[in-house]
């Protein structure tokens, strides 16, 4: 039996890139455009692929990418659809490539936002760490947990949207709701169709991410921050075009990250530690 994650689209791909088309390729050309930008090697890891198609992209710009992800329908989608990259079953939270390295991770469009608490983030950067080689390259891009927790509950009532897809009209409605304890945003979706199928009601959940939280997060376990900010990205208004420089700005509703590992082993620094615990001086 496939495994099925309960979620409608991450469940049907075909239906997830019908209702998140990227004609343009942008979020893959936005990608190659920072490996290229900050000197990356060739070898790539897509880490929360999805349905495989930005990972192909670096694949056809010439990298050797590996690509992971946890939903069988999306890997077997990925296999077939968009061929190339080597598809995997990985958890982003906690993965493990034994002795092989690579010389970037990217994570795209909020997959590394279902870290929900700080150990499985914890988890995704040591693992991204020790599959890095020196000086290679994280990049990222998600929701920005700053536009959400820095303002009202978004879009109060739930948005609806209608659809028609291979000849069955499909139709959504979709409520956020910001926990701010938790920092999540809680999102339930509940679909209906017309071809006799029952309803179906989905729950998910991203984490948000404050930007200077990230920054420590990062810090801490031996990356340094090149880039932060709120666009122009793939998923930003407008759109990032090529040529595009990263923006200054980190107040937007997605975040664009770069990070470097460090050569400084993050066991051995203080950044966790008071620079002098004996005095506990103030200047
Ligand atoms: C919003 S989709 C993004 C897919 C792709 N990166 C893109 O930009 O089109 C998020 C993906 O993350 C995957 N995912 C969720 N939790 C994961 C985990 N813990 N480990 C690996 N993949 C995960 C989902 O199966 C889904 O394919």
């Amino acid at each position: 039996m496939r495994h099925r994650t309960g979620n409608l689209l991450t469940d049907n791909p075909e239906l997830y890139e019908a209702r998140f088309p990227d004609p343009e390729h942008l979020a893959g050309r936005w990608a190659q455009d920072i490996l290229c930008r900050h000197g990356a090697g060739p070898t790539v890891l897509d880490l929360g692929c999805g349905t495989g198609r930005d990972a192909a992209w670096l694949h056809h710009a010439g990298r050797r990418v590996t690509a992971a992800d946890l939903s069988a329908p999306m890997l077997a989608h990925a296999r077939a659809r968009h061929p190339g990259p080597a598809y995997v079953t990985a958890d982003l939270s906690r993965f493990d490539f034994g002795q092989r390295v690579f010389d970037a991770v990217v994570c795209l469009d909020s997959s590394l936002l279902y870290c929900h608490t700080n150990e499985q983030l914890d988890g995704f950067l040591r693992s991204c760490r020790r599959t890095l080689v020196p000086g290679g390259l994280l990049v990222a891009e998600m929701r920005n947990g700053a536009y959400f927790l820095g303002r009202d509950e978004p879009a109060t009532a739930p948005a609806v949207s209608r659809f028609t897809w291979h000849g069955t009209a499909y139709r959504s409605t979709t409520a956020l709701r910001v926990d701010r304890a938790a920092q999540l945003l809680r999102r339930t979706r509940s679909w209906t169709a017309d071809d006799g199928s029952p309803p179906v009601v989905e729950h998910s959940a991203w984490r948000l991410l404050l930007p200077q939280e990230l920054r420590h997060f990062l810090t801490v376990h031996g990356f340094d921050v090149l880039a932060l900010h709120d666009g122009p990205g793939p998923r930003t208004e407008p759109a990032w075009q090529p040529g595009a420089g990263p923006g200054d700005t980190a107040d937007g509703d997605r975040l664009h990250l770069v990070a470097r590992k460090t050569t400084v082993d993050p066991a051995r620094t203080s950044a966790a530690e008071p620079a002098n615990p004996a005095t506990g001086e103030q200047p």
